[in-house]
C-alpha cells in the first residue's frame, strides 16, 4: 500500500514513520510512504503557496495550483483509490474508517495549513475529508501521521501476531479489558486472581465482562452506535 503525503512541512513527518511498526512495514515492503514538499510545486519565484482570502478575513489560504500540479503529477504515475484532505471539518476518524482504508491500494493525503485550502481543491480532487477529533491543530501533518499509523498496522503481515490488531480496543466495538504483567503483587496491588488461575474459559469470560463494564462506564456511546 502506497501513501503520498503532500505538505509544506515535510520534515515534520520524518520521525513518525521512522520507528517501530511503521518502519517495519516499510522495510518488509508492505507499505511505502512518500512525502512531497508542496513548495517544490509553487509557480512563483518566492515559492509561496498561499494567498489572501477573497472577500477578506484573517489568515491565508493555500492556493490551488501547487496542489493541482503535485496531485496531477502523482496521478500520471500511479492509480489512486482515495485523495484525503485532513481537516477539522471532516468526518471524525474511527476504527471502521481505518479498517476500510486499510483495504485500499494507493492513497494521497493533503495536509492543510493557515486557514485551509482553496475550496476548489476539495471540490475537484478530494474524495474524503477526515478529522482526527474536535479540536484545531496548526496543520494536517500530525493528523496525517495518525491516519497512516491507524491504517498501516491493519495491513496483513504488518503486526507480527496476526491476531493482535483484531483484539485491539474498538475492533469489536468495545474497549479492552485491563491487562497485567509480572510482578503478581506490587506495593500491595494484586493482579486479579482469575488471571493467575490458568482456567482459560474463566479468564475469557472475565475479560468479556470487563470489556463490557469498561465500555459501559467510559464510552456508553459505543454500545448505542450501529
Ligand atoms: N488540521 C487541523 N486540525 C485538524 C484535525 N483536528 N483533524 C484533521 N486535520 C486537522
Amino acid at each position: 500500500m502506497r501513501f503520498d503525503i503532500i505538505t509544506v512541512l515535510p520534515s515534520l513527518l520524518d520521525s513518525p514513520f521512522a520507528h517501530s511498526i511503521l518502519q517495519r512495514a516499510q522495510k518488509k515492503g508492505l507499505s511505502e510512504i512518500h512525502v512531497h514538499n508542496l513548495r517544490d510545486y509553487a509557480t512563483n519565484k518566492h515559492k509561496s503557496v498561499d494567498d489572501y482570502p477573497y472577500g477578506g478575513g484573517s489568515g491565508m489560504v493555500m492556493q490551488i495550483e501547487p496542489f493541482a500540479a503535485c496531485i496531477e503529477k502523482l496521478k500520471s504515475e500511479h492509480e489512486y483509490d482515495e485523495i484525503i484532505y485532513m481537516t477539522p471539518d471532516g468526518i471524525t476518524l474511527n476504527q471502521s474508517i481505518a479498517n476500510d482504508l486499510s483495504t485500499k491500494g494507493n492513497i494521497i493525503i493533503l495536509c492543510g495549513h493557515y486557514k485551509g485550502i482553496d475550496q476548489r481543491i476539495r471540490d475537484v480532487f478530494v474524495t474524503r475529508e477526515i478529522s482526527i477529533g474536535d479540536y484545531v491543530l496548526s496543520g494536517g501533518e500530525l493528523p496525517a501521521a495518525i491516519l497512516v499509523d491507524a491504517i498501516v498496522r491493519l495491513i496483513p503481515g504488518v503486526l507480527s501476531d496476526e491476531t493482535s490488531a483484531l483484539s485491539d480496543s474498538f475492533q469489536d466495538g468495545l474497549l479492552d479489558a485491563p491487562i497485567y504483567t509480572r510482578p503478581a503483587e506490587w506495593r500491595g496491588h494484586k493482579v486479579p486472581d482469575i488471571l493467575l488461575s490458568g482456567n482459560e474459559a474463566k479468564i475469557n469470560a472475565w475479560r468479556d465482562e470487563q470489556q463490557l463494564q469498561r465500555t459501559q462506564e467510559r464510552r456508553p456511546d459505543l454500545l448505542h452506535d450501529e
